[in-house]
C-alpha cells in the first residue's frame, strides 16, 4: 500500500476543517502497521480513503496495483468488496443473522454457488475459533467473539489489505489478546497486509510498526513520543 500527499478537508459550519496534510505511509507486502494518535487527528478519515469509502481530495493511494483515485465507480466497489477488508470497533454484525450468515452475506457476490459459501463460512469461523458459534444471532455472542466474526467476515473475500478502526476499543483484556492473535496471524495465515487503528498499547506493541496522527500529519511514533 502506498499513501502518497493525501490531504483531506471537511467542510463545517465553522468552515473547512483540514484532518490530513500531506500525508504519506508506505506498508510493505504482509506488514502489520498500527496508527495510533489523538481522537479526532484523522484516523478514521484516512482509512476510510485507504478503503474507498471515503473520495479522495489530493494525493493518490495505491493498494495492489490499483490506484484509487482512478478507479470507476463499479471498479471501486469492486475494490471495497475484493481487496480491502474492514473490521470496526463496533463489529457491524447484522442483528437479524446468525453468525455463520453474517460472514455468508459477504460472499454474496463472490460467484459461488450456495453450498459453497456455506462451505466457505463455517472454514471462515473455524479459523478464528467461532465454529461451534455459527449458528448464533449476534445479540447472544460476546463482544470478542462478536468482534471475530467480523474479522471472518473482512478475510471473506480473499483481501490483500484488512484495515481495522480500534477493533478491540469495545473489549476486555482476555477478549484484545484473541482479537490480537487473529489479526497478528493475517499475514501468514491469509497473505494479508493490516492497518490498525488503535489506542490500545498492546495492539500498538504487536505491530511491526506504529505510525502517530497528530495535527494533520503522519511520523513514525517515537519520533513524536
Ligand atoms: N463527515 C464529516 N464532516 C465534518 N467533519 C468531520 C466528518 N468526519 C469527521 N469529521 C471531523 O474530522 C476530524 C477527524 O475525524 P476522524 O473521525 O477521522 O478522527 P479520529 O482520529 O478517527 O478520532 P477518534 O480517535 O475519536 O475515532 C474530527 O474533528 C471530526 O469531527
Ligand atoms: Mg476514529
Amino acid at each position: 500500500m502506498r499513501v502518497r500527499d493525501v490531504c483531506h478537508t471537511y467542510a463545517t459550519d465553522d468552515g473547512p476543517l483540514t484532518v490530513l496534510d500531506s500525508v504519506s505511509l508506505d506498508v510493505a507486502p504482509r506488514e502489520i502497521v498500527a496508527i495510533t494518535g489523538p481522537s479526532g487527528a484523522g484516523k478514521t478519515t484516512l482509512l476510510s480513503l485507504i478503503g474507498g469509502l471515503e473520495s479522495l481530495q489530493a494525493g493518490s493511494i495505491e493498494v495492489a496495483d490499483l490506484s484509487l483515485g482512478s478507479l470507476s465507480g463499479d471498479a471501486l466497489a469492486a475494490y471495497r468488496r475484493t481487496t480491502v477488508g474492514f473490521v470496526f470497533q463496533d463489529y457491524g454484525l447484522l442483528g437479524t443473522l446468525t453468525a455463520l450468515e453474517n460472514v455468508e452475506l459477504a460472499l454474496t457476490f463472490a460467484g459461488l454457488r450456495a453450498a459453497a459459501r456455506r462451505t466457505r463460512a463455517r472454514d471462515l469461523l473455524d479459523a478464528v475459533g467461532l465454529a461451534a458459534r455459527a449458528a448464533h444471532r449476534p445479540a447472544a455472542l460476546s463482544g470478542g467473539e462478536c468482534q471475530r466474526v467480523a474479522i471472518a467476515r473482512a478475510l471473506a473475500n480473499g483481501p490483500r489489505l484488512v484495515l481495522a478502526d480500534e477493533p478491540t476499543g469495545n473489549l476486555d483484556e482476555h477478549a484484545t489478546d484473541r482479537v490480537l492473535d487473529l489479526l497478528r496471524s493475517l499475514p501468514g495465515e491469509h497473505d494479508c497486509t493490516v492497518v490498525v487503528v488503535t489506542h490500545n498499547a498492546n495492539v500498538a506493541a504487536s505491530a511491526d510498526r506504529v505510525v502517530l496522527l497528530a495535527a494533520s500529519h503522519l511520523a513514525p511514533a517515537e519520533r513524536l513520543s
